[in-house]
């Protein structure tokens, strides 16, 4: 029988070594809000584990809500174009929003998303990302909480995809070239 692990030349970062990132951030993210009115904003699908995690690291009161983008589509580069398929239910006014992805690559989904969400008025907005491949970057966004930098590689699982497939593995791994064809 054909097992999605045939499919990856090498694990990155194992469940545990995730679950460490992982808690490290939700432990800064509970002490620098506090004080604050905070909005965990997941964006799906690829940041469903890792907001799962995040949001349970996280022991200060905060709302939750979801915006489902895509840009990727099946294919393995960006198509430039931003859909939204998903709005947030919750309006921003008076909330100290958190946006959580689980990769910031070319920073177009992200820069689409800080630029649509700031003009909803939030009290505050900043950027978390678990992932962050900064040698992709085509324009200029930083987030403010970055769980680890990777290399420029093709990685799936902890939500990441290739072709809506891989998302439910439990590590992140680097995919084999032949399976993209690469
Ligand atoms: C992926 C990933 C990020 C985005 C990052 O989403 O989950 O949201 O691409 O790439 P960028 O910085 O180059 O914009 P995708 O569009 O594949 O949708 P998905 O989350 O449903 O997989
Ligand atoms: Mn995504
Ligand atoms: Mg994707």
């Amino acid at each position: 029988m054909h097992q999605m692990t045939d499919d990856i030349q090498e694990v990155l970062f194992s469940e545990e070594r995730l679950a460490e990132i992982v808690s490290k951030m939700g432990a800064k993210i509970s002490e620098d809000y506090k004080d604050k009115n905070l909005l965990l904003v997941s964006i799906l699908k690829g940041s469903v584990v890792f907001m799962s995690d995040l949001m349970r690291s996280v022991t200060t009161p905060c709302s939750i809500d979801f915006m489902a983008v895509s840009s990727y589509g099946s294919g393995m580069k960006t198509s430039g174009v931003v859909k939204i398929i998903k709005d947030l239910d919750i309006n921003l006014k008076g909330y100290d929003v958190l946006v959580v992805e689980d990769i910031l690559d070319s920073g177009l989904t992200l820069s689409y998303i800080l630029e649509l969400l700031q003009a909803r008025e939030p009290k505050s907005i900043r950027l978390c990302t678990l992932f962050d491949k900064p040698d992709r970057r085509t324009v200029g966004i930083k987030a403010d909480y970055v769980g680890t930098v990777v290399p420029d590689e093709f990685i799936v699982g902890y939500g990441l995809d290739y072709d809506e497939k891989y998302r439910n593995l439990p590590f992140v791994g680097i995919l084999k070239p032949e399976v993209y064809g690469g």
